[in-house]
């Protein structure tokens, strides 16, 4: 296999990262991936970043051994704590999710104020801020942790359904009073309810989804690097392989909910061993 041929590893700490996963095949459809969804160990949201960090370096050397040519954390969480260390110990181009949201938040914005929700450890880390900072500091930039939402979306309550409209609301109140023109998806999850938040948000408010950022982040990573995959798929070839930490059933239950491809070969691995 030539380097070119090599996949893509993307990891999560659950089925999150699929909404990443699903922008890659959308967006560069001759990659081979390699997906690690740590289900067992799922949420990391609350975590601390010395364990998100632990997590991640197992995960890195899980995807290491099947030979990836580059790696995407999904994971906002884990981008926001443990981007920065991985991409100093590994020799091979490592990115995440967090840079390419902010990047394009700061183009969206008239106004200068942008929102970003998020679990508790990407609110908390003030990555999003920093990285929006650094590219324009007049923005102003407003955090809101949103536990709650990725549960409501595992438990399939999505689109239109009363509970997570109300909890979409009162999340969302405050980030409404703050007068923001753009507001970041900074979690895996919430690009599935995109729908309900902008209707809460109304239309004046420009929604990023980092996954779709990242995606062409990849893209034009892969092309400065000469590691972008040009062979067309062979027949009988499996260009996505998932990899799991618990229960491969329900997370490929999940996974068929999203993807454009059916998911029969999830497989469980021993994560804490690598
Ligand atoms: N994947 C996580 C993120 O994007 C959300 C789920 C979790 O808390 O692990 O931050």
């Amino acid at each position: 296999m030539t380097e070119r041929e090599k996949p893509i590893g993307v990891f999560d700490s659950g089925v999150g990262g699929l909404t990443v996963v699903r922008e890659i095949m959308r967006n560069i459809p001759k990659e081979r991936i390699v997906y690690f969804g740590d289900t067992a160990r799922v949420p990391y949201g609350g975590k601390s970043k010395e364990t998100i960090l632990r997590y991640s370096r197992q995960i890195v050397r899980f995807l290491q051994s099947k030979e990836v040519k580059a790696i995407v954390i999904a994971c906002n969480t884990a981008s926001a704590f443990a981007l920065e260390e991985l991409s100093q110990e590994i020799d091979i181009p490592i990115i995440g999710v967090v840079k390419p949201g902010a990047k394009v938040a700061c183009a969206s914005t008239k106004n200068n104020r942008v929102g970003v929700i998020g679990t508790q450890g990407t609110i908390s880390s003030g990555l999003y801020t920093e990285f929006i900072r650094e590219i324009n500091p007049q923005i102003q930039v407003i955090g809101k942790a949103c536990p709650l939402f990725c549960p409501l979306v595992e438990e399939n309550w999505r689109k239109d359904d009363p509970i997570t409209v109300a909890v979409t609301e009162r999340y969302l109140k405050e980030l409404k009073e703050q007068d923001i023109d753009t507001l970041i998806l900074g979690c895996t999850h919430y690009p599935l309810i995109r729908s309900t938040i902008a209707q809460v948000m109304g239309e004046g408010v420009t929604l990023v989804n980092p996954a779709y950022e990242t995606a062409c982040q990849l893209r034009t990573l892969l092309q400065d690097e000469h590691l972008a995959n040009n062979r067309a798929l062979e027949e009988g070839e499996e260009p996505y392989r998932f990899f799991v930490s618990d229960s491969a059933e329900s997370f490929s239950a999940f996974a068929d909910s999203i993807l454009p491809c059916d998911i029969e070969n999830a497989q469980k691995i021993p994560i804490e061993e690598y």
